[in-house]
């Protein structure tokens, strides 16, 4: 058997630097035809094995020897402030069996038939945001006003957090992941879990039909820890709320405001969606595979030794599966660099892949199909109110974004 462990010295530090704002490193394209199973170092001095190509990347996120404890000894963390989301443990950081019991509570509340009973509120909210901007008058910060406040909302309304409580709550999940000062992030995000734990113990006492109600009478029912049901403390019900908002909220936020982005750069593919609307489902999963804003969502640590390629993947060992590679891999992506709206790119891996593939990707879709459509049909002028060297790019580490998009139309 091979040993990977003899030829360590002089390894790449990961995250590599970006040379496109927007594009993907290119030390992929070069590790993708290379060395596409390699080894980088961390900025803790930790190594991880650095997986580009997409075959690899599906093998390994399906392969039951492979875990997603994030709290595990060899787990790859790459930013020094990656602490997770209040130190709260869900289902995200578990394996199955314990993971699979856990998801399956959630499952129904976000299959295609769920996302299309949600449809029509997700076009009110999108459609009472878009009135709002135009209330306010160009230039409009589309951040905030759309990116940010589109994914509050709709969880919001899943949830069933009551209407009044609708502003407080995404004010408070604003300033949680785009607050100035540690201290103001860290109040924001604990004034939300508390308004959370509240509103949990009042669904206990009045029940509720909306998924916290779900999930409070799922925990209620008697014998509910039998067989394969985990039984829910109201501690682990809050834990989902918070886990629901951390996941879908800044990732479908960062796809809409780049989404948005990329079409006003392209004019041709802008006016074939405008004339062929039905075109919008598939340009919004070439986005999200061409944008992979998620890169490093996909990781995880070696639970028993793994042989790929001729390599070795030891237990103990971190690895990350760099999505936004594996998605430019032309094996899988014919002329993968290539934006094309008319791509069936269905099989991306934006999502990641395997059992903890995302929860919530129908509802993201529908999300930015339903934002782009009518962003683009109601403002049909609208266009970048600075010039493109100005935006500010977060520089992409774990999700990639713009932090602030001023339009005018
Ligand atoms: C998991 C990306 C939207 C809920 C994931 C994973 C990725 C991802 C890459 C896999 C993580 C892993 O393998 O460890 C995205 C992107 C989105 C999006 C790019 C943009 C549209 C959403 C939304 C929700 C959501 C709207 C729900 C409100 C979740 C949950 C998981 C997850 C709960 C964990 C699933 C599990 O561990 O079983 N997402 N996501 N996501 N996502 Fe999303």
């Amino acid at each position: 058997m091979p040993n990977d462990s003899t030829q360590e010295s002089g390894l790449p530090t990961f995250p590599f630097p970006r040379t496109d704002p927007f594009g993907p490193p290119p030390e992929y394209a070069r590790l993708r035809a290379e060395e596409p199973i390699s080894k980088v170092t961390l900025f803790n001095g930790a190594k991880a094995w650095l997986i580009t190509r997409y075959e690899d990347a599906c093998r390994l996120l399906a392969d039951p020897r492979i875990s997603s404890v994030q709290s595990a000894e060899g787990y790859p963390v790459i930013t020094p402030n990656e602490v997770a989301l209040l130190g709260i443990t869900t289902f995200v950081s578990m394996d199955p069996p314990e993971h699979t019991a856990h998801r399956r509570l959630l499952i129904p509340e976000f299959t295609v038939k769920r996302v299309r009973e949600l449809r029509p509120a997700i076009q009110q909210t999108v459609d009472d945001l878009i009135d709002r901007m135009i209330a306010q008058g160009p230039p409009v910060d589309l951040v905030p006003a759309l990116s940010l406040a589109l994914p509050a909302l709709v969880i919001c309304q899943i949830l069933g957090v009551p209407y009044a409580d609708r502003e407080f709550f995404h004010t408070r999940t604003h300033l949680m992941v785009r607050g100035s000062t540690a201290e103001e992030t860290g109040a924001a995000a604990a004034e939300l879990m508390e308004y959370v734990r509240t509103l949990v113990a009042d669904k206990r006492k009045n029940p509720t039909d909306d998924l916290l109600g779900r999930l409070l009478k799922n925990a209620a029912k008697p014998g509910a820890s039998d067989g394969d049901t985990p039984r829910l403390s109201e501690d682990d019900v809050v834990n989902i709320a918070m886990l629901l908002l951390g996941a879908g909220y800044e990732t479908t936020a960062n796809m809409l405001t780049l989404g948005v982005l990329t079409l006003l750069r392209r004019p041709d593919d802008r006016a074939a969606l405008c004339a062929e609307p039905e075109l919008f489902p598939s340009a919004v999963q070439e986005l999200l595979r061409w944008l992979s804003i998620a890169d490093t969502a996909t990781r995880r640590v070696v639970k028993a030794d793994i042989e790929l390629d001729g390599h070795v993947l030891r237990a103990g060992e971190g690895v990350i599966v760099a999505n936004a590679a594996a998605n430019r891999d032309d094996r899988m992506f014919p002329d993968a660099d290539r934006l094309d709206i008319r791509r069936d790119a269905r099989q991306h891996l934006a999502f990641g892949y395997g059992p903890h593939q995302c929860l919530g990707q129908h509802l993201g879709a529908a999300e930015l199909e339903i934002a782009l459509s009518t962003l683009f049909r109601r403002l049909p002028s609208l266009r970048l109110a600075v010039p493109l060297e100005e935006l500010h790019t977060q520089d992409a580490i774990a999700l990639c974004a713009v932090t602030e998009l001023p339009v005018a139309w």
